[in-house]
């Protein structure tokens, strides 16, 4: 007999042996393990998930990112610790292993080329790689969602699989293993070295634990170029597809740009902006905005961004913004995901940099990063809360920790633009 979260299949075999804590470890053993995480969350979640389902077939635009919340949940809801334990240990790192290697031998774009199945052996021979190898990769491609099985060991492409062609979309996976996974796998133990306490040093965290260097995040990508290349481009991509602050109906844009611009002046500076993917967008979406539009960064990133076709109104600047920002008078100094990368005492440093800069008045300081809410925080963003915490021993903020950064550095918070759940909020600063 089963009886769900009772301890009738208690076997009191202790694992940790020990003579205490028996009831509990026979309880876990005897069935919480094998059932269902919350059944009682099951009826209701199912309700939502076909109610958003409906509302998904209707079109309704809002409705696939709700039903997908939903099937999460249910998911989380119906799966026993079990199957639990099993997905976080087996499964996550396995997908990964098997979606790098297929990014590297290029199997996605091979598969990709056209809708017409392949079987894995001519893959593997187009590839260049062993049949059998290729063979087991595929079938965990297959089976955890990434690629279609349309017969034996014969395979066709999907939306993914199409998307990981786009070097943009595939350089996430070397990215993340060349520069960010290693410092999180070294969460644990570089915590316990401190003492529990929070991170708060960006040269002495778990990144320098987890990839053996005293060098921090953004100098050992100037030492490994090819990850650097691979981190710019996965910055220019994980934000696709969400509101943007540059849409209508999120930040009032017509009131940044319609404003008063003499000969020479800055619009918008984008410190640490990358590639140039933001200010490509703002030109895209507002193509008759005044002003001068300036890309800065560090040296090695304007290499690349130079490589990408930029719009000719966009120029390229080196900046340090540990140092005094140059563009005097601009309308907006902007930055998207940077403080996020530096504990409080260095935003502080950069903000600070900016004030000689500002005219009273006129300049505004635009922050486009998350603001965590006090509950129903989305996982993306708590995801990246950890990868801050263990790459950079910085943070994501809340609207109490960004309103006291600001204010530590002689500014304050005009408003705090939010679209939607999980999308980046755009915190608009001027002269206190
Ligand atoms: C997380 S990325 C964000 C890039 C871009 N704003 C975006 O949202 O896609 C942080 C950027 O800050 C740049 N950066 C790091 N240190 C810098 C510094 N001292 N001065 C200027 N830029 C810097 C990096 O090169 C990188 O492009």
């Amino acid at each position: 007999m089963t009886v769900r979260n009772g301890n009738s299949h208690a076997t009191g075999s202790a694992t940790n042996g020990s003579s205490n804590g028996h009831a509990k470890e026979a309880f876990v053993e005897g069935s919480v393990a094998i059932s269902p995480n919350t059944p009682e969350l099951v009826p209701s979640l199912v309700d939502q998930v076909a109610l958003s389902g409906y509302a998904f077939i209707s079109a309704d635009p809002t409705a696939r990112t709700d039903l997908l919340d939903a099937a999460r949940q249910l998911v989380y809801a119906l799966e026993t610790p079990r199957e639990a334990m099993i997905r976080f240990c087996w499964s996550q790192s396995t997908t990964y292993a098997c979606l790098e290697t297929a990014v590297d031998l290029g199997l996605f774009t091979i598969l990709s080329k056209d809708d017409k199945p392949k079987k894995a052996s001519e893959m593997a021979q187009a590839a260049g790689a062993d049949s059998k190898l290729v063979s087991r990769i595929l079938k965990h491609l297959c089976a955890v969602g990434v690629i279609l099985e349309t017969g034996p060991n014969e395979y066709r492409r999907t939306g993914l699989s199409i998307s990981l062609t786009s070097q943009r979309y595939s350089d996430a996976y070397p990215c993340m293993t060349a520069c960010i996974t290693k410092g999180i796998l070294a969460v644990p133990a570089q915590l316990k070295k401190t003492g529990y306490q929070n991170p708060a040093n960006g040269t002495d965290c778990a990144f320098q634990l987890g990839f053996d260097t005293p060098l921090h995040f953004f100098d050992f990508l100037k030492e490994h170029p090819e990850a650097a290349s691979q981190f710019n481009n996965h910055m220019s991509a994980y934000r696709q597809g969400r509101p943007s602050w540059m849409d209508r109906g999120f930040y009032d844009v017509p009131a940044l740009i319609n404003t008063k611009l003499g000969e020479g002046d800055a619009l918008l500076v984008d410190m640490g902006g990358s590639v140039g993917h933001d200010l490509s967008e703002f030109r895209r979406k507002w193509p008759d905005a005044p002003g001068r539009l300036v890309l800065q960064d560090l040296p090695e990133v304007l290499e690349q961004a130079k490589t990408m076709s930029l719009h000719p109104s966009i120029e390229i600047m080196e900046h340090d913004f540990f140092t005094e920002q140059p563009v005097k008078g601009a309308r907006a100094y902007y930055m998207h995901s940077v403080l996020h990368d530096w504990t409080d005492a260095d935003c502080k440093k950069i903000l600070e940099n900016i004030v000689p800069a500002m005219k009273r008045g006129h300049s505004r300081i635009l922050i486009n990063e998350n603001v965590i809410p006090d509950m129903n925080a989305y996982w993306e963003t708590t995801s990246l809360d950890i990868i801050m915490m263990a790459d950079f021993a910085s943070t994501e903020r809340t609207a109490g920790d960004w309103h006291a950064l600001v204010e530590s550095a002689g500014l304050k918070i005009i408003k705090i633009w939010t679209a939607q759940r999980g999308v980046e909020s755009l915190i608009e600063c001027e002269l206190a």
